[in-house]
């Protein structure tokens, strides 16, 4: 495969961070949730035959049962989560057809995307789609059926449709990403909804920029807003149509600067979301529309294309870009994602302790009192004996005096 790294080796794909942090947590809380349900048995067991349990002990460790099994189904359905921005008509769905290596998401001439769409993996390995506020399944063959169903329906431009794709078709799909696509930032009055509704999860933003004009105020107000909700958003610059940049060869070096430059100060001074070294990782000169033709000319699902001088360059820019991509998405989601289902499982798992610790403490002193008790009765038999012995002692003397006396008188009586 030219492609690099193809379908064969996702063992080296940065992705895995997640992939494995997702499966290594979530083995956790198997553990944390075989140990809580032990705890709970026990404590039944033992409420039954003993008075040292308080229900309120109980019902919390109970309870915890119920919060390990509500992280667990959190835990399963997290996921990467990747946003594309831009105006219309820059290439937002043909980098994700790229990166997917399908035509899945319609494009063309004019404005194209009118709802945002979300494409994950399917559950069942069946394309199909979902409204949004239903849940029934619409089931697609092609993008042309795809594209088909979304012009049937009357759709609000903030309105969500959901595209199950089979996840064998594509590793970023099998390793949990999921994308969402936008309609052109320049086309709705709602920004803030759009961000309150898809953007607050986001793990990484990307501009889909035209290299053929520069960034747009409309593009920057969106994420401008963006940063004022989310601190620090990852965002990635992509200068999509650089292949427009083949036929001006005598400019291309002073462009290429001058969109550089522009969109380092973007990132650096204006957003302020990250320092100048990490904003040139950030920054890529691609051709969505060639990535995608020759990803589908490997594939062998299209004639080899006739490609611009430079498309070398700019699909190894477009790979590069796929890498850092991953290494950001895979890093972040765990940060955020995986961050706070750690802090609950410790706190679960150190809150059960006090409880258990509490139990045992309450059993120590419970086996105190009935050994005290068991003390007590024992001093005072030791008392009883005692007291006897004094009482038997006296009046062994008392018998004695007066034995003495009898005697003493009765020797007197005799000598008279
Ligand atoms: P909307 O959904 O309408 O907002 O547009 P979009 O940003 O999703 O753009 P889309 O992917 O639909 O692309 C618009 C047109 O530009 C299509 O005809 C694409 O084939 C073309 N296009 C996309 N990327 C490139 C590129 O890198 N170079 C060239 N020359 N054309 C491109
Ligand atoms: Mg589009």
């Amino acid at each position: 495969q030219m492609g690099g790294r193809g379908a064969g080796a996702p063992e080296n794909s940065p992705l895995q961070i997640f992939v494995k942090a997702k499966k290594k947590i979530n083995d956790i809380f198997v553990e944390i949730e075989d140990y809580v349900k032990d705890a709970v048995n026990y404590m039944h067991e033992i409420e039954k035959e003993q008075q040292i349990l308080d229900e309120k002990s109980v019902r919390q460790a109970e309870e915890f049962v119920q919060k390990v099994h509500g992280i667990k189904d959190v835990l399963a359905r997290d996921h990467m989560k990747v946003a594309f921005f831009g105006r219309t008509s820059n290439g937002k769905s043909s980098v994700i057809n790229a990166m997917l290596r399908d035509k899945i998401l319609p494009s063309g001439i004019g404005h194209t995307t009118n709802c945002f769409l979300q494409v994950e993996g399917s559950p069942s390995d069946e394309a199909y789609l979902v409204l949004e506020g239903s849940d029934q399944h619409c089931s697609v063959e092609s993008v042309a059926s795809l594209a088909h169903a979304l012009c049937k329906e009357k759709l609000k431009e903030s309105e969500m449709v959901r595209v199950y794709w089979p996840r064998n078709r594509c590793l970023l799909l099998r390793d949990d990403v999921v994308f969402v696509d936008s309609p052109g930032v320049d086309v709705t009055p709602n920004l803030d909804e759009w961000i309150d509704k898809h953007c607050l999860d986001a793990d990484v933003f990307v501009l889909v920029a035209n290299a053929e004009s520069t960034l747009m105020v409309t593009e920057k107000n969106f994420f401008h807003k963006v940063s004022t909700k989310l601190s620090k958003p990852n965002i990635f610059i992509l200068n999509n149509r650089w292949d427009a940049s083949a036929s001006e060869p005598e400019f291309l070096d002073q462009v290429r600067k001058q969109h550089q430059e522009r969109a380092v100060d973007f990132l650096v001074k204006e957003l302020k979301v990250c320092t100048p070294d990490e904003a040139r990782e950030r920054i890529f000169f691609i051709s969505a529309k060639e990535a995608l033709l020759a990803r589908l000319a490997e594939q062998g699902q299209s004639p080899t294309a006739t490609l611009a001088e430079g498309f070398q360059s700019r699909y190894f820019e477009f790979q590069d870009f796929e890498r850092k991509f991953e290494e950001c998405i895979s890093k972040s989601a765990v940060k955020t994602k995986f961050e706070q289902h750690s802090q609950r499982g410790k706190y679960i798992a150190s809150e059960l302790r006090d409880v258990l610790d509490r139990l045992y403490l309450d059993a120590q002193h419970l086996r105190d009192d009935k050994l005290l008790q068991r003390k007590e009765l024992h001093d005072k038999v030791n008392y009883t004996e005692q007291q006897l012995m004094v009482i038997t002692q006296e009046m062994k003397q008392k018998i004695h005096h007066m034995v003495e006396d009898v005697e003493q008188r009765v020797s007197k009586a005799l000598s008279e």
